[in-house]
């Protein structure tokens, strides 16, 4: 054990010897280049926090930043895709033999979507759709919910009441009921809104809080 230390103790010295011989009378003012490299880093580095802190925390009222791409998930735009012919919609492809408005209730019943009244599991035409960019689909939905003829307040409430409590709405978000994305046959769609109802909640609270930007 003492050995070890002495000999510990001789490296040391040899290497302070090697130093001193080496620079010789500049020794006082020599700067070891390890602790220069940590005096840079203290400053660097709280910079390069700061801006990977400001890309991780991206303009959240703007549309583009977390909703864009909740919106464009399947679950979202396969049923508003629906009567669309270009996008392949489900009226001219799986469900031609099931156009019947009447009969969409026989199929994706409450046992299969979990909604409250039956009737509320249907399609229309004239909604935003995949892949519209990110502007298009944030105009389009305010186009939808006719926003120039209303208050800021009254659109707030509208998209807030819409986004939050619309049973196709939280059919599509990952986790938010036990049915959702349940389909007919025992099928489920896959392209699910990730990340759960809070981050939901919250991306959407931040997007009309800041004024429901299209950008
Ligand atoms: C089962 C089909 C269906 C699903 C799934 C669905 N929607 Fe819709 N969506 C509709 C219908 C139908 C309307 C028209 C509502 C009305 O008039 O009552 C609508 C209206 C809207 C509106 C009102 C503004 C507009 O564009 O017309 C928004 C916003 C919207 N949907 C967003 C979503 C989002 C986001 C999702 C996914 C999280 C979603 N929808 C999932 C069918 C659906
Ligand atoms: C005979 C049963 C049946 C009827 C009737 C039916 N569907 Fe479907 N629907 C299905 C099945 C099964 C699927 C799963 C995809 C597939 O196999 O076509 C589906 C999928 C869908 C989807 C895709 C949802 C998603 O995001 O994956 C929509 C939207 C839809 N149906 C709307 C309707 C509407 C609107 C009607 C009435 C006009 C209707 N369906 C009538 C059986 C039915």
């Amino acid at each position: 054990m003492s050995k070890i230390i002495a000999s510990n103790n001789n490296g040391k010295d040899r290497d302070q010897q090697q130093i001193t011989s080496r620079k010789g009378p500049q020794s006082a003012t020599w700067v070891n280049p390890k602790r220069m490299m940590g005096k840079i880093m203290k400053f660097v580095f709280p910079i390069l926090l700061f801006i990977s802190f400001n890309v991780a925390h991206a303009d959240d009222t703007l549309f583009s930043t977390n909703l864009y791409a909740k919106f464009q998930a399947k679950a979202c735009t396969t049923c508003h895709d629906f009567h669309e012919q270009d996008k392949d919609g489900f009226f001219f492809n799986s469900h031609t033999k099931r156009r019947d408005v009447n009969r969409c209730k026989k199929c994706h019943n409450q046992k299969v979507t979990g909604f409250e009244h039956v009737r509320d599991w249907f399609a229309m035409p004239g909604l935003y759709l995949s892949g519209m960019n990110a502007k298009e689909t944030c105009k389009q939905i305010k186009k939808a919910f006719h926003a120039e003829f209303k208050s800021d307040d009254l659109l707030a409430a509208q998209m807030k009441n819409h986004l939050f409590n619309d049973p196709r709405v939280l059919w599509a978000i990952e986790g938010a009921t036990s049915n959702s994305g349940k389909l007919p046959f025992k099928k489920q769609e896959t392209d699910m809104v990730k990340g759960g109802m809070e981050e939901w909640k919250s991306q959407v609270m931040a997007w009309i809080t800041g004024g429901m930007k299209c950008e």
